[in-house]
């Protein structure tokens, strides 16, 4: 069975109630339960975490080099700015890397404008909100399709 990590960064543990003018009313666990039944129904197996530490999701994209995690949806939240440390753990790693950010940051502050893990990205979703996590795991699951 293929297998999908889903990484959510720092703060995102408060999805729903942080800013919700800019992230949404949804929580985390809702997020995460709808991506639990797109994946059961598409007969694919998904881990979602989330940590408000880099080493921890390093660790989690490590570990995802060995137990056969054929793709990685990622928000690394304010550590997409900032880490190359997530970065150089994702250039390890070898399935498809999808970027996800709930808000377009392209149209807020300039310092959101960069991001390390784009470098390493196939694919990067930003502004549709939740349903980003969607689409990237929409993405994720034709590409593993046979032609
Ligand atoms: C975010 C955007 C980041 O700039 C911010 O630090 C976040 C969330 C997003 O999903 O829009 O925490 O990744």
């Amino acid at each position: 069975m293929s297998k999908v990590l889903v990484l959510h960064g720092p703060n995102l543990n408060l999805l729903g109630t942080r800013q919700p003018e800019i992230y949404g009313h949804e929580t985390l666990e809702d997020v995460n339960n709808g991506l639990y039944e797109k994946a059961a129904i598409n007969g694919w197996d998904i881990e979602c975490r989330q940590s408000n530490h880099e080493g921890e999701l390093i660790d989690a994209i490590q570990a995802a080099r060995l137990d056969g995690t054929t793709a990685i949806i990622i928000n690394p939240a304010a550590y997409t700015h900032t880490s190359v440390a997530i970065l150089d753990a994702l250039n390890a790693f070898d399935g498809r890397v999808i970027e996800v950010h709930l808000s377009n940051v392209h149209r807020r502050e300039a310092f959101r404008h960069h991001s390390y893990v784009s470098l390493r990205a196939d694919g990067v979703i930003a502004g549709l909100g939740t349903q980003g996590y969607h689409a990237a795991l929409d993405a994720v699951i034709r590409a593993a399709e046979p032609d």
